[in-house]
């Protein structure tokens, strides 16, 4: 069977009332990608857009609620200048030329993570996306960008020692819903599914609190020929699971 084929008996197979509604993806292995056909890195990061317009679209057309995707790490500033700068570009390029098919699929855009320490014209063009999508409901799309799983949790410790500081809060008061509230992913149920391309199999300071019961999901596949079959192959996977959450059965 081809791989058309495939993804099309996937789609029949995948059950429709037990969509993950919460995905997360850690779109990795551009580099490698780019780097087995010759070409430089910044081609690699370039064609993982066509794979990001995919996943998105098929997403949202099987009923996914929340996607996040995993776009620039905190860590990732450490790539010589020249990448880092290409990929700052990236956003501003990505949404010049997909905001219009975003806002006709309903898609809502938010960004997790320090947007203030980007360059202006990614902050700007990150910023006007958010409030051009705020009021579309169809789906959210979270783009983790200069995000760091510690870095999360260092945030949102501050934030409650503040309210100690200022008495609005008692120790006592602090639970895991408190420490969910003020993490990037405010009002986000954890992620049911995380999916990593590129063949590594570690989360890289990705959502740490958040994907505590997550399902993981793994493949070779390089980010830029991750296709839809693959999203749907992982879904079906997903569905197959036994999620347990400490109890016997699921
Ligand atoms: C992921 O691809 C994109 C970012 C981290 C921004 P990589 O650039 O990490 O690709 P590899 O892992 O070097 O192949
Ligand atoms: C994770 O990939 C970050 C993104 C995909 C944005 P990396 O390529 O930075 O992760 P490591 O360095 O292989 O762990
Ligand atoms: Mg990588």
């Amino acid at each position: 069977m081809d791989f058309e084929e495939k993804g099309k008996q996937l789609y029949q197979l995948i059950d429709q009332e037990r969509i993950p509604y919460h995905v997360a993806i850690i779109m990795d292995g551009n580099g490698r990608w780019a780097r087995k056909r010759g070409l430089p890195r910044i081609a690699g990061h370039r064609a993982g857009i066509d794979s990001l317009r995919e996943t998105i679209r098929i997403a949202r057309e099987i009923g996914v609620k929340i996607l996040t995707l995993y776009t620039f790490s905190t860590e990732n500033w450490k790539r010589p200048k020249s990448e880092v700068k290409f990929l700052m570009k990236l956003p501003e390029e990505y949404l010049q030329k997909e905001i219009e098919e975003l806002c006709a699929n309903n898609v809502k855009i938010r960004v997790l993570g320090l947007i203030k320490e980007l360059p202006e014209n990614t902050r700007r063009a990150l910023e006007d996306a958010i409030k051009r999508t705020k009021g579309n409901e169809g789906m959210v799309v979270n783009f983790a960008m200069n995000y760091g799983g510690r870095g999360d949790i260092v945030r949102a410790v501050k934030k409650i020692s503040q309210l100690l500081l200022r008495d609005d809060i008692k120790e006592g008061e602090i639970d895991e819903e408190i420490i969910s509230q003020y993490l990037y992913t405010k009002g986000c149920p954890d992620p049911d599914l995380l999916i990593r391309p590129s063949g590594e199999l570690r989360i890289s300071n990705f959502l740490l609190w958040q994907i505590a019961y997550t399902e993981l999901w793994f493949t070779d596949i390089y980010w830029p020929d991750f296709k839809k079959t693959h999203f749907l192959q992982a879904v079906y996977d997903f569905q197959r699971r036994n999620r347990k959450f400490g109890g016997i059965k699921g």
